[in-house]
């Protein structure tokens, strides 16, 4: 019998971090220090995620967002969670939640960073035990250190993220992350409470045979992608959704793949959005070495005018998000 004993468990998260901070060396340690505190709260959300059904934490919190949607008593607790964090660590003067209607002010006024979050990505799929996640964007404010941070500094485009990241709650916790320099993932222990680097340097593959995407709504989907997905069945692809963006997000780039969200006659801007959840992804999967447009622009280039702001998303490996978009700009309306 192979015990495996010889395998060291590897490179944790915090001395990854500090790792890739001494390639910089003018660096202050404060971004280290935030995608730590990240990590921290992704181990707490992580915690309750696993113990809901034993505590009395699943299901409606009995209020809706600011988008009309309704909130889930564990997204108000990750929003807590991670919005606590971030106050508490310091280096982020302000945050955007997916769950407030405004700007947060955390106080920390020195601090020279901005995040934007959706704290609990897959409302449909929490108390199911079906993959959910976290995802993350961190910029770096616009405004002079010293004051509140301002909307300007929260509505930066995708361009300007210095890093991004999600975590998924599945079958195992991972924390996958970019800072522009390659993509790397890693797994939770959780009986040493550590993330190790269990994915390095990650890269999409070019193509795939997996489409992602709501099928139960294509009547209205525009009909570029309808032809792309009749295309996607005349060629043998398989579909697969999950409908927590972060699970068929993290499934397509490991794989191969494509996640379409497109508008429809229900969500004509697209449903996902923009600041949350678009320009994250957009920026881990073309790190990795994927594509990530609304059907004609790139997501990152997209200028940003409301925090809320909603986009469709097609994302994935490249050379199928070029084959949906080939479709998209053939379209004939009729
Ligand atoms: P959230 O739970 O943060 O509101 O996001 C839900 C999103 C995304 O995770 C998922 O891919 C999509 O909504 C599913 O929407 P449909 O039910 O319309 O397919
Ligand atoms: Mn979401
Ligand atoms: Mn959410």
């Amino acid at each position: 019998m192979n015990l495996n004993l010889a395998l060291p468990v590897g490179t944790t998260l915090d001395r990854f971090i500090m790792r890739k901070q001494e390639d910089f060396p003018y660096a202050s340690g404060e971004l280290s220090q935030l995608l730590r505190d990240i990590a921290l709260a992704g181990k707490i959300v992580n915690r309750e995620i696993n113990r809901a059904g034993l505590l009395d934490i699943s299901g409606a919190y009995g209020q809706q967002n600011v988008q009309g949607e309704e909130q889930q008593k564990l997204d108000v607790i990750a929003n807590i969670r991670f919005i606590r964090a971030l106050r508490n660590g310091g280096e982020v003067c302000a945050i955007i939640s997916e769950e407030e209607d405004e700007v947060i002010q955390t106080g920390n006024t020195k601090g020279k960073y901005i995040v934007a979050i959706d704290p609990l990505d897959g409302s449909s799929n929490i108390d199911v035990n079906v993959s959910i996640g976290t995802i993350f964007s961190i910029y770096r404010r616009k405004s002079e250190v010293g004051c509140d941070g301002t909307i300007e500094d929260c509505l930066q485009k995708g361009t300007e993220q210095v890093a991004a990241g999600y975590v998924i709650y599945g079958s195992s916790t991972m924390l996958v992350y970019t800072t522009g320099h390659g993509v790397n993932g890693f797994t939770y222990e959780p009986s040493l409470g550590e993330f190790f680097l269990s994915h390095p340097d990650i890269k999409t593959p070019a193509t795939g045979n997996v489409y992602s995407c709501n099928e139960g709504g294509v009547n209205s989907f525009p009909e570029g992608v309808k032809q792309y997905l009749n295309y996607c069945k005349d060629n043998g692809y398989s579909a697969r959704y999950i409908g927590s963006l972060v699970a068929d997000f993290h499934r397509n780039l490991l794989k191969g793949g494509i996640y379409i969200y497109p508008a429809t006659a229900k969500a004509p801007n697209g449903k996902l959005r923009l600041m949350y959840e678009c320009n994250s992804l957009a920026f881990i999967v073309e790190q990795a070495g994927g594509k990530a447009t609304d059907g004609a622009r790139r997501i990152m280039e997209i200028d940003p005018t409301e925090l809320h702001q909603r986009s469709p998303l097609v994302i994935g490996s490249p050379e199928m998000v070029d084959k949906v978009q080939e479709f998209m700009q053939s379209e004939v309306t009729v």
